[in-house]
């Protein structure tokens, strides 16, 4: 099964609108040749507009670090699916583990938001994994499973890309290595194949946690791993465009 590779920007709080600009005329000059990656920039939601005006045409593609899960109304501070379109995002992230640590989202709330995305045809990157506390009791798959049964219930696959991010490896230098990767990609994958049958092969999962340019390579020889969503490595333009310029095993 042929996984066309997904190589994601997670810039988190980081850039202005003047440091967008400066990321994009560089990098969009530097990944002119490449063809056969998804390549995808999720700035925050100041610097949408500017980074859809940039990337008109290249190809690269835009996403949000986040949404809410209503159309419209009175919830200030909130942005909707709609307004993402509008803006020209393609895709967008639901469920990182700052969102559910920081802002207290649930799997509840991530299904709802899924839900509300996917309506107004908005894709989706939906971040899974678990604490090292958890990993720690054994209990990875169990949270994996949680979090995909009731992040998707009652929705399908279909436009979905699923990240894997252990929250032990995220921001902290300590990458989970290509099997501790592989496994959970694995394990994934057969929970897709158990509820979605054959479509389960065709889904994308992206590891992510302290992706660099020096450890990229070797995570995408793994057999289930499609791509990467890359934070603190996705800030500067030499380590990004290797990163998505990453070798073939
Ligand atoms: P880092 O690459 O900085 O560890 O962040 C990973 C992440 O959370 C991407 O969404």
């Amino acid at each position: 099964m042929m996984r066309r590779p997904f190589i994601a920007a997670n810039w988190k709080m980081n850039k202005t609108t003047s440091e967008t600009q400066d990321f994009l005329s560089g990098f969009i000059t530097a990944v002119k040749d490449v063809t056969d990656v998804d390549i995808v920039i999720a700035p925050p939601f100041t610097s949408l507009s500017i980074a859809a005006e940039k990337l008109k045409g290249t190809g690269i593609i835009l996403a949000a670090q986040d949404v809410f899960c209503e159309e419209k109304g009175a919830y200030t501070g909130e942005v909707s699916p709609v307004m993402l379109v509008d803006i020209g995002c393609n895709y967008v992230i639901i469920g990182h583990s700052e969102r559910r640590q920081y802002f207290h989202e649930t799997d509840e709330t991530v299904n709802k938001k899924i839900k509300a995305a996917k309506k107004v045809g908005l894709k989706i990157i939906f971040c899974i994994g678990e604490s090292l506390e958890e990993r720690e009791a054994g209990k990875t798959f169990d949270v994996l499973q949680r979090q995909i049964d009731k992040g998707l219930y009652e929705t399908d696959t279909e436009d979905i890309v699923i990240a894997y991010e252990p929250i032990w490896a995220i921001g902290t230098g300590k990458t989970a290595t290509p099997e501790q990767a592989q496994e959970a990609h694995a394990y994934i994958r057969e929970r897709q194949k158990i509820l979605y049958g054959n479509k389960g092969n065709e889904i994308r999962i992206l590891y992510g946690g302290s992706v660099t340019p020096e450890n990229i390579d070797s995570l995408m020889a793994c057999k289930d791993v499609d791509g990467a969503l890359v934070g603190g490595a996705s800030l500067k333009v030499d380590s990004f465009v290797r990163i998505v310029k990453f070798k073939k095993g």
